[in-house]
């Protein structure tokens, strides 16, 4: 067990470079399945998610090689495995991928439901519903999600809600069915498009990702290629929003403008500078944020992935802010935390009324899930005092050398090795 302490009021100053997208990252992976060669992937971000589904496909018969931490090459020739016990998919959502990229390459696929973030129910059945419609039949058998198909036909496929997992696992599905599939109403996130334009890369024939009409032509086979991650759009939103709150002066280096724009309109709207150049972007501020309303939604709309951090930074704003959370049902869980750290936030099942205070104080918390263990580094780096924040094994799943970038900044902030959770975190 392992917790950060973090004393506040440092301003953040200096540059910091952005890895890998985390979100492509853990759909491309899967994604190598459907090669018959050998797949280079670069700018990998070094994170556990991506451990772990390098350590699924070295079970599944993978040969796995890292050339460096965010480099890695794989010949999936020798997999022999279409079955993921529960044990390999509890830890994190983008488990499910693999029913898609075995049913692309096995026409069978046997995995445990997918863990993942808990923020209320996280169903899958409109993946099912793209799985059917290409013509697997997907069943449940002892716990297991069990699919299989004789042949996968190419089909129009409608998504009653807008679902970035089901775009990926249909993709991945239909890149090598026979004829052409049409997604409806798929998700339009840089994470969909990047899958696509890896799968291309291999030889698939995807049109309109990053539309909301994503058209897929089915071939005989994908070879291998070479392929470097987009750069994370939502830990750069971390950064961004870390110095909107502290204050400071930061060079956001390796990203691409355009995958942040609703980020950044958001806080310039709360009062920060944000200069743009090709592959960065540099953002100061130097007064207390101002008030703002946010509601999130599928992109292009403000990512739901980028709320706890955001609300963190308008709990210390000059005024009350609404955040509406559009995507899940329950997502606030972590409000509890920064209400311990004086934080003033009412919220109502969606719906967040955060009444701006002057300051947050220190306080022992913990991370409930990724993002809102980032949401309480930030609140951390503002607090009054020393932060400790325990449970941060989540945040080590997207967030790569995270105290080694905020030291980088100016940011007082260290990580040490604990033997067992504090009573704050037992009693809770
Ligand atoms: C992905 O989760 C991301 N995870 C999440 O990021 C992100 O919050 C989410 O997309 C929305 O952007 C990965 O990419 C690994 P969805 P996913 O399917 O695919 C409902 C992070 O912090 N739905 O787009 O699970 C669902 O309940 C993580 O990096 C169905 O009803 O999200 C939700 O209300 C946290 N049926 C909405 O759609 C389904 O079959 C959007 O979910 C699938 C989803």
């Amino acid at each position: 067990m392992d917790k950060y302490i973090i004393t506040g009021g440092n301003r953040l100053l200096g540059s910091v470079k952005i890895s890998g997208a985390k979100n492509a990252a853990v759909a491309i992976l899967p994604a190598v399945l459907l090669s018959d060669g050998v797949c280079r992937i670069e700018n990998l971000p070094n994170i556990s998610d991506v451990f772990a589904i390098i350590r699924i496909l070295r079970e599944l018969g993978a040969d796995v090689r890292m050339i460096n931490k965010n480099t890695v090459e794989i010949n999936p020739s020798h997999i022999n495995s279409f079955t993921l016990p529960f044990e390999m998919t509890k830890r994190m959502r983008a488990s499910s991928y693999f029913i898609g990229a075995m049913l692309g390459r096995f026409k069978r696929a046997r995995v445990a439901p997918p863990g993942g973030c808990d923020f209320g129910v996280r169903p899958i059945d409109l993946h099912i519903k793209g799985f059917e419609a290409l013509g697997a039949q997907v069943t449940m058998e002892n716990g297991m999600v069990d699919a299989r198909a004789a042949r996968l036909i190419g089909s129009p496929v409608y998504l009653d809600k807008v679902s970035v997992g089901a775009t990926v696992n249909i993709m991945l599905a239909a890149v090598k069915a026979r004829g052409l599939t049409v997604i409806e109403n798929a998700a339009r996130e840089p994470h969909i498009v990047d899958l696509a334009n890896f799968l291309n890369s291999m030889g698939a024939d995807i049109m309109g990702a990053g539309t909301s009409v994503i058209k897929i032509r089915g071939v005989e086979t994908l070879g291998g290629t070479n392929y470097s991650i987009i750069p994370d759009q939502i830990e750069a939103g971390t950064y961004m929003a870390a110095v909107t709150a502290a204050g400071g002066d930061v060079l956001i280096d390796n990203i691409t403008p355009k995958h942040l724009e609703s980020i950044s309109a958001k806080l310039i709207e709360m009062g920060a500078v944000i200069e743009e150049f090709d592959e960065s972007l540099r953002i100061t501020m130097d007064k207390r944020p101002k008030k703002c309303n946010i509601t999130t939604l599928p992109h292009p709309g403000f990512p739901t992935d980028m709320q706890p951090q955001i609300t963190t930074v308008l709990s210390v704003a000059d005024g009350t802010s609404i955040v509406a959370e559009g995507v899940w049902d329950n997502r606030f869980r972590y409000v509890e935390q920064l209400s311990m750290m004086n934080a003033n936030i009412q919220v109502d099942g969606k719906v967040a009324v955060v009444s701006g205070v002057e300051n947050l104080k220190s306080a022992p918390v913990f991370a409930n899930d990724l993002r809102a263990g980032a949401a309480m580094v930030i609140a951390g780096l503002i607090a009054k005092g020393t932060t400790e924040i325990e449970n941060i094994e989540l945040i080590d799943r997207g967030y790569e050398d995270l105290v080694e970038k905020l030291t980088g900044l100016g940011a007082d902030i260290k990580r040490v090795t604990i033997n067992e959770p504090s009573a704050v975190k037992q009693a809770l």
